[in-house]
């Protein structure tokens, strides 16, 4: 199980959060970009609390070089994993050259994925989607995940539906493209010895344990940040492990704690914090 990249949503506070009700789910990091991190403050991006381990730091950009110096980083801040954002239709985005159309270039993704594999030993993932635009061909998602795989990478996180990159906002790209999960169950047959895992739409018990038969992983989005309590119940359904056993007023009061703990080691935005 894994919570999914959320900009704006999934930061540390978040993820934090989100541990107090699963030990084991992995969490993602919101996207971070290769300039951001390059030319901007490394740790306010990536700084992080030990209790979130699992961590996957997700990255933005479309240069090996500087995704590989960038997935070194995120390894010495101790992060367990680097993926690489595939799926992002924002037209910010796009002109960064990066993010869903980067689908479009399987051999440049190949190109990125070889340079963080080199410069790291921790998992060097994508995630992505099963096509852009109009193309609804499996065989366009097969090939792209065939090359990349043969660079190095052996995690693929799939969300279920294509990105249009014209005419739709972001918001809409995770709504109007239909989800063809059969596609992504297609790609684990085809490739067995990857590890795949699917995204998109997914807000239920029954809907996660089908999934689960088929693939090997399921990462929520939406349904996690805004009912959150769900994850509460993951150890126990899907790892067969006793669960956090917090109640609601016990993760409450973990969250004032930690609250009180941030305060006094960063201080709230504009505030001076007690220990300065
Ligand atoms: C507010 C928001 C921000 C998102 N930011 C990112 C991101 O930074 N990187 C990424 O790969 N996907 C991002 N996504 C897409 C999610 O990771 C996920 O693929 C999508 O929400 C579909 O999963 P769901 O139906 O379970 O929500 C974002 C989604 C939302 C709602």
């Amino acid at each position: 199980m894994s919570v999914a990249p959320m900009m704006d949503w999934t930061d540390r506070h978040c993820r934090f959060f989100h541990r107090l009700l699963s030990r084991r789910t992995r969490l993602y990091t919101e996207m971070v970009t290769t300039g951001a991190l390059l030319h901007g403050d490394v740790p306010r991006h990536l700084d992080f609390d030990a209790s979130e381990h699992p961590v996957a730091l997700q990255l933005g950009g479309s240069e090996p070089a500087d995704l590989a110096r960038c997935a070194k980083l995120g390894v010495e801040w101790g992060y367990d994993e680097i993926n690489l954002n595939c799926g992002c239709p924002s037209e910010r985005v796009q002109r960064g050259a990066f993010g869903a159309c980067l689908m479009a270039e399987p051999a440049l993704v190949a190109d990125c994925v070889k340079a963080m594999v080199d410069a790291v030993d921790v998992p060097v993932t994508v995630k992505h989607r099963i096509g852009i635009d109009k193309v609804e061909s499996y065989a366009f998602v097969r090939d792209f995940v065939g090359t990349v795989a043969q660079a190095g990478c052996g995690v693929f996180m799939v969300h279920a539906r294509n990105a249009w990159l014209k005419g739709l906002s972001p918001k809409e790209n995770r709504e109007v493209p239909p989800l063809r999960y059969e596609m992504v169950h297609r790609l684990k047959r085809e490739f067995p010895d990857l590890v795949i895992g699917i995204n998109g739409g997914i807000t239920d018990d029954p809907t996660v344990h089908g999934q689960l038969e088929e693939l090997d992983g399921v990462m929520i989005g939406r349904e996690a940040y805004h009912h959150p309590w769900w994850l509460a119940r993951w150890d126990e359904l899907f790892y067969g492990e006793p669960a956090s056993g917090l109640g609601r007023e016990q993760v409450e009061e973990a969250m004032v704690a930690y609250m009180e703990r941030e305060h006094a080691q960063r201080g709230t935005p504009g505030i001076p914090s007690p220990a300065t």
